[in-house]
């Protein structure tokens, strides 16, 4: 027996057990926590969101997958078991992913925030517009996320960068990377996208200090940020405190320390701040589940996982 267990929080498993089933009608697939049957025969663990310790619990787990691109709900496990720890890397939820990034640079870049408010006055009035070429978007995280959207965002015409912790070279991708590569990164930057993971060494970066070193002064007079990485990346005071003093002219914020926004933050009602609810690139079992399946065939083939994650890194 070579068990598949579903264990999710805050998503329905049901219907993820369905397209599983679906797609491996002789596989095994299981759900925490009423129908685990004996521990010792899960073989995989497709994960969001598990209580610390459980996966510690099935003594002949060979892999474990995690259901979202980030990790950081399960490598905060102090007893996660020692065995690969896949993350997921697919078309579909990359494209979405990029629709998300695309829809809130062009959101800020067009002004649409200052539109909507003029519409509801019954304004007509025409603002200065630049041109895409005009304006540097950088995007911080240029990994699976960042370059697909780095790539179609240089497409429509924007000065695009990507920053990102080593070296990389990307055709029309202006790139910076380390410590060193951060200042240049951010003086260059008017929109800048967050797509990091959030790791010990990315927690809080999206705070005063770096706001405030974004250029202000170039084509769209001010700067923004766009953060649909992680929510311990940012420090929502330090958000505000930028908006405030000027640093930062608007936002577009998926993602949040605390989920959902607690409804007393001053982030829901901020005119220049557009706030959705962690689901820029969601993860759709109809895509994800052919996704692991995939995996677990070519692994049980005898060939390698792909996109393990490197538990020293943290991503
Ligand atoms: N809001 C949502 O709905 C949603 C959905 C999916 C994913 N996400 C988030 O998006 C993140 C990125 O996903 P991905 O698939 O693009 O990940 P990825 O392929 O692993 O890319 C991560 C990128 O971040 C860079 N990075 C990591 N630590 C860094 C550091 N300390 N300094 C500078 N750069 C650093 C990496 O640099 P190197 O290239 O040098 O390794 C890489 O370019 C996920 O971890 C998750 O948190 C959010």
């Amino acid at each position: 027996m070579s068990a598949i267990l579903l264990v999710m929080t805050g998503w329905d498993p049901a219907e993820w057990q369905a397209q599983f089933l679906a797609l491996a009608p002789r596989r095994e697939v299981r759900i925490w926590p009423d129908r685990v049957g004996d521990p010792a025969e899960i073989s995989y663990v497709c994960a969001w969101k598990p209580p610390p310790g459980l996966l510690a619990q099935f003594p002949h787990l060979k892999a474990i997958f995690s259901l979202g691109a980030g990790v950081d709900h399960l490598t905060g496990d102090p007893l996660l078991p020692a065995v690969p720890l896949v993350r997921v890397v697919d078309r579909d939820l990359t494209a979405r992913m990029t629709e998300y990034v695309v829809l809130h640079v062009l959101l800020h870049h067009r002004r649409l925030r200052l539109y909507q408010a003029q519409q509801r006055e019954r304004v007509w009035h025409e603002h200065a517009q630049p041109a895409a070429s005009e304006v540097a978007v950088g995007i911080m995280g240029l990994g699976v996320l960042g370059r697909d959207a780095a790539e179609v965002l240089a497409r429509i015409g924007f000065r695009v960068a990507g920053f990102s912790r080593t070296g990389k070279s990307v055709a029309g991708i202006e790139t910076f990377h380390g410590e060193n590569g951060l200042e240049a990164f951010l003086a260059r930057t008017e929109i800048l996208v967050c797509l990091l993971p959030h790791t010990p060494a990315t927690e809080g970066i999206l705070n005063l200090t770096l706001l405030r070193k974004l250029k202000r002064d170039g084509a769209l007079g001010g700067a923004y940020l766009i953060n649909a990485g992680r929510g311990m990346l940012q420090v929502d005071a330090d958000i505000l405190a930028a908006l405030e003093e000027g640093a930062l002219a608007g936002a577009s914020l998926d993602v949040f320390p605390s989920e959902p926004l607690p409804r007393e933050s001053p982030l829901w009602t901020h005119p220049n701040v557009v706030i959705t609810p962690h689901n820029a690139g969601v993860s759709d079992p109809r895509a994800l589940a052919n996704n692991v399946l995939m995996q677990i065939e070519r692994f049980e083939r005898g060939l390698p996982l792909e996109h393990v994650i490197d538990r020293k890194a943290g991503y």
